[in-house]
């Protein structure tokens, strides 16, 4: 049973349950049945009812190298003893420029410079405000138009979810940025249902770009901004060919193209990034997440060095060349957290790692075909997304019911809408992976 440092019942679970607003959860449903997580080791939660929880999730995609890693916690501890905090604006310490340096030897091509944020939604926000100032320093000030996809997830920040394609994540909140267009989503079961890897149809969407081009002409579009594997829309694989499209198109009309890797890097795909797997370099890449193992929130916006010189060609030299930033930027504690986890992922060769075990990850998954209400599955290095029938009527309550049951089972999945996203750590286990997709094969079966 778990033994609380605060005011927790005899349960384990806190008396007030009321205080805490939780963020993208059903509340009221969640209060009236808790599910609270109160240890993590390895590829296990501890559940506040002391049961063991397999972790199918990498937490929320970020904790790559398994829980509770002693290097990264050590270093926790010791930066945080030595000088918890320093300002970031106009000073600086040494551990964010270690950490800045690291992660450039790990960015594929020439991104080479790095501007720290505390979150994925930041980094997404301060990668289009870098390409609106970029432009603008070079004296393209007109180019102001950001692209986005349908079913993009780009966090929560007002940049990220204007060029987000999401419906529930923009209807609440306004007239979101002006200016934005947004690219067709690459979906589609009846063409690319069940297919392993990277789909061979779909390429000719990234055409869709010229027509958006021809539309508002190239001279008004600073940015286009993907996921190159779109993750919380529900795994959906770039198909082949499209990313080196989207590339070509940015690259003739002079348009920044950034990736959003903020689930895709560190390993996820079994190279350090995406960009690097599928061989096609953006102007930015946009991380968080794995970046420092989930432990201490830290995110990033990589720039290519001919962003990073345009900047600073544009300015006298004591004049600040972007104004942006924030109090936590590069914060001690969390790049520290940042040196420790680059340097675990290299010396345990998680990447590798996660490139070896993909075929056996592939298998696995695929044998979830042909399971009651299963309509596809795809997967591309160690992520799966399994796509589930809605029940009529009642659309997402077919995977969150799968949710439910597998945690009772003891294995955390991810839903979003009908699919089932799995991206267990990098450190995972064959016979783990065995028990993760036998755990979800007997309550699919179970439910049907
Ligand atoms: C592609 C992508 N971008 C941005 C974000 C937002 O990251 P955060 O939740 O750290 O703000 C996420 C989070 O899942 C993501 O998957």
């Amino acid at each position: 049973m778990y033994e609380s440092d605060g005011e927790a019942g005899s349960s384990g679970i806190p008396n007030n349950l009321d205080a805490y607003f939780m963020p993208f959860t059903a509340n009221r449903q969640f209060k009236a049945n808790p599910r609270l997580l109160v240890a993590a080791e390895g590829m296990h939660y501890t559940a506040h009812d002391g049961r063991r929880i397999l972790d199918g999730t990498a937490g929320l995609w970020c904790v790559n190298a398994g829980h509770g890693r002693k290097p990264i916690v050590e270093a926790v501890q010791r930066q945080v003893a030595r000088m918890d905090y320093a300002p970031s604006f106009q000073m600086g310490h040494p551990v964010a420029f270690e950490a800045a340096a690291k992660l450039a030897t790990m960015l594929p091509g020439d991104l080479d410079h790095v501007f720290f944020t505390n979150s994925g939604s930041e980094a997404v926000d301060s990668a289009l405000k870098i390409a609106l100032a970029y432009h603008r320093v070079r004296g393209e000030g007109a180019r102001t138009r950001l692209i986005g996809r349908e079913r993009g997830y780009h966090g929560v920040g007002f940049g990220g979810i204007s060029v987000g394609g999401i419906s529930p994540n923009r209807k609440f909140f306004g007239n979101l940025l002006p200016g934005i267009d947004h690219l067709p989503h690459t979906h589609n079961l009846e063409k690319n249902a069940f297919t392993r890897g990277q789909p061979e149809w779909g390429a000719h969407l990234a055409d869709e770009l010229e027509r958006i081009v021809a539309l508002h002409d190239a001279s008004t579009i600073a940015a286009v901004i993907v996921e190159p594997v779109a993750g919380s829309t529900g795994v959906l694989v770039p198909p082949r060919g499209y990313l080196e499209k989207l590339r070509a198109i940015c690259s003739k009309y002079g348009i920044l193209l950034i990736f959003d890797e903020v689930i895709t890097g560190f390993g996820r795909l079994g190279a350090a990034f995406a960009s690097e797997y599928f061989g096609v370099i953006p102007d930015m890449i946009t991380c968080a997440k794995g970046i420092s193992n989930g432990t201490i929130p830290m995110g990033a916006v990589a720039l290519r060095r001919g962003l990073y010189d345009a900047f600073m060609a544009a300015a006298p030299e004591n004049s600040i060349e972007l104004f942006h930033g924030y109090t936590y930027s590069g914060h001690p504690v969390a790049a520290a957290a940042a040196i420790a986890t680059l340097d675990l992922y290299v010396k345990e060769g998680l990447f590798q790692r996660a490139a070896e075990l993909s075929p056996y990850w592939e298998e696995a998954a695929h044998a979830m075909r042909g399971l009651p209400h299963v309509i596809d599955v795809r997967n591309l290095g160690l992520v799966c997304g399994i796509e589930l029938e809605p029940i009529a009527g009642k659309p997402t309550a077919r995977a969150f019911d799968a949710f439910l049951r597998c945690y009772e089972k003891g294995l955390l999945i991810r839903t979003t809408g009908d699919i089932i996203a799995l991206s267990p750590p990098l450190i995972v286990e064959r016979k783990q992976i065995d028990e993760i997709f036998g755990t979800l094969e007997s309550v699919l079966k179970a439910a049907a």
